[in-house]
């Protein structure tokens, strides 16, 4: 492949901050390269400059299926057993307590990537059988990626993405064969609510949020964008509600406090600190 030049590269980075938050430095111009290689296929562009060329003129199609094929979108299920382990053991449980009178609960998942963190919360919210006794619960999942919202509400995996996080169990109470893979029960499917977002778009609709899910995506973003994003989604939760970040990840604006003791767990106010004490 014809390697992309300093100027390409540097429109190519500004046009993906723009689209989606996403830092883009030249180490990356391998990467990005190869993951140009099936829009290329795809758009019948015979070289990276010829691509870019196309997508300087504003074409709209192009520039969706560039930002979509660079993003990165590995995901597993119950990824990160020290985000995970604690929500079901410790948050939420705290958080059933304090919504005991209205049984309502909102979970938004952020950026979803092709569904398995949703699936993840959905398995352990049926396995607390919360639907039966009462509750509203409000599952959302979002992601900039058409396609990979695509994916996950099909809700259908290999076994390579079955083995990666689930145990035997969990497969035979949520899923069922399909041919070479796996599709996620009805009962699952009910649960969530998928939708493309992109979280450089206005939070509006969205409000009073228990647990905000957004896992492994703002360390790929610049300073400024991570925290326009965390403030808003700062305001976006319910007062003493919950944002779950990766366990390496860190919110370092003033609206967010941590929840100690838990890496990557941030809370609104510090009052509700106790609860998870
Ligand atoms: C690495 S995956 C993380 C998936 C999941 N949260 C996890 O931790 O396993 C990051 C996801 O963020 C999505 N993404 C990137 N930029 C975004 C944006 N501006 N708005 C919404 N989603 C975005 C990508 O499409 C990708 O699916």
């Amino acid at each position: 492949m014809k390697t992309i030049g300093q100027d390409d590269f540097a429109f190519l980075a500004r046009l993906l901050r723009r689209r989606s938050g996403l830092s883009l430095t030249p180490a990356k111009l391998d990467l990005v390269e190869r993951r140009l290689a099936p829009v290329m296929r795809r758009f019948g562009f015979r070289d990276a400059t010829a691509l870019i060329r196309e997508l300087r003129l504003g074409r709209e199609t192009l520039a969706t299926a560039v930002t979509e094929a660079v993003t990165v979108n590995e995901t597993s299920f119950f990824r990160d057993p020290q985000i995970f382990a604690p929500f079901k053991t410790v948050l939420l449980p705290a958080m059933l307590k304090a919504r005991a009178r209205t049984r309502r609960l909102r979970i938004w998942s952020a950026a979803c990537s092709t569904g398995q963190e949703a699936w993840s919360i959905a398995m352990i919210l049926d396995g607390l059988g919360l639907a039966p006794q009462g509750w509203s619960i409000d599952l959302i999942a979002t992601d900039l990626s058409h396609e990979a919202v695509s994916r996950a509400e099909e809700g259908r995996y290999d076994t390579l993405e079955m083995a990666r996080g689930l145990s035997v169990d969990q497969r035979a109470s949520w899923f069922r064969p399909s041919g070479e893979y796996w599709c996620v029960t009805e009962q699952l499917r009910r649960m969530v609510d998928f939708r493309v977002f992109n979280l450089l778009d206005s939070f509006g609709w969205l409000d009073d949020i228990d647990f905000v899910f957004c896992r492994n995506l703002l360390l790929y973003f610049d300073h400024a964008s991570r925290q326009a994003v965390l403030e808003r989604m700062a305001e976006t939760l319910a007062p003493d509600g919950v944002l779950l970040l990766g366990d390496t990840e860190t919110a370092d604006v003033g609206t967010l406090h941590e929840v100690t003791g838990i890496d990557g767990v941030y809370a609104r106010t510090r009052a509700p600190l106790a609860r998870f004490a």
